[in-house]
């Protein structure tokens, strides 16, 4: 029987060990990490994403910080709202909620973040340093993978992994980190040739294409792992007329039947990011502050 990897009951853990971390932060230096989130516009899923965010960086024990903007707001000012973190030292982390309204440059925005408190790791500095081995923020999602693998096998070293999509938000840091970990890497994309011979090869099978169900079982090595980062909203007329439902990249329940271990969607890689968002404020206040924490 495959192994269901729970991304609430692995983002749950992870968030203890933070509080942990967090309290002993608080004894040693008398301050903890904070953490200021930015949203622009009222799209309600940026909403719920934001809120979760808050409630569970204060359930850590660290400070939050939200600035809610218009969606009119001008790019300037945005940016002036980014410099006043920047200049703050009791701010640790900025996260600029995405996406952002079409009137403003998205890139010109994260780019304005101090790479220091770039807790996305979506500046440009950041993803430099990933790529060149150096020491980097690193974007929540892949990191949320990598941690998830660093805990179900003893050893990444040679193994061969398949990153479908090439994105710089997850295929691209991915492919970083695996490389770090001395696994052989391909990426691969909706337009690879043999796309379905090259993922046969995988030991480990990252799925982040964005099409839905697109991973069915003949795409898949017996006994190999897979992560699916996919969220794909499609109609469920099972459910009733006009319901819709989350699957992933990949067709979950035949391929359950081939793998060692899976990540279901939802309840897989999906919850984990806000608590490697944490982890990564806390790294980025040890950074900053020069602070010893064992994370
Ligand atoms: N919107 C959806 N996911 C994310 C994320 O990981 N970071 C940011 N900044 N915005 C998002």
């Amino acid at each position: 029987m495959a192994k269901i990897l729970d991304g609430k009951v692995f983002a749950k853990n992870l968030r203890d060990e933070l509080k942990g971390i967090v309290s002993i932060l608080r004894e040693e230096y008398g301050n903890v990490p904070g953490l200021a989130v930015v949203l622009v516009g009222d799209n309600p899923a940026s909403e719920v994403y934001v809120r979760n965010k808050g409630i569970q960086t204060k359930e850590c024990g660290m400070r939050s910080y939200e600035h809610k903007l218009a969606s009119t707001v001008q790019q300037d000012d945005l940016l002036k709202v980014i410099k006043q973190l920047n200049d703050d030292p009791e701010v640790d982390g900025i996260l600029v909620q995405l996406p952002l309204p079409n009137h403003i440059d998205s890139q010109k925005v994260l780019d304005s973040i101090d790479p220091e408190k770039d807790v996305d790791g979506f500046h440009i500095i950041n993803a430099g340093r990933l790529a060149t081995g150096g020491d980097a923020l690193v974007p929540c999602t892949p990191l949320g993978c990598l941690l998830l693998l660093k805990d179900h096998f003893d050893e990444l070293t040679g193994k061969n992994v398949v990153v479908i999509g090439r994105s710089n938000i997850v295929g691209k840091p991915m492919a970083a980190l695996l490389l770090r970990e001395s696994c052989t890497v391909t990426i691969a994309h909706s337009k690879s040739n043999n796309l379905e011979e090259i993922c046969q090869r995988a030991d480990i099978l990252i799925a982040a294409v964005g099409k839905p169900e697109m991973i069915t079982k003949d795409f898949i090595k017996k006994g190999a792992v897979v992560l699916d980062v996919g969220i794909n909203r499609i109609a469920a007329p099972e459910k009733g007329p006009g319901k819709m439902k989350l699957v992933g990249d990949v067709a979950f329940h035949e391929a359950k039947n081939r793998v060692e271990a899976i990540t279901p969607v939802p309840g897989g890689i999906g919850p984990m990011t806000i608590a490697v968002l944490l982890r990564n404020t806390i790294q980025a206040a040890c950074n900053r502050r020069a602070w010893k924490c064992d994370l």
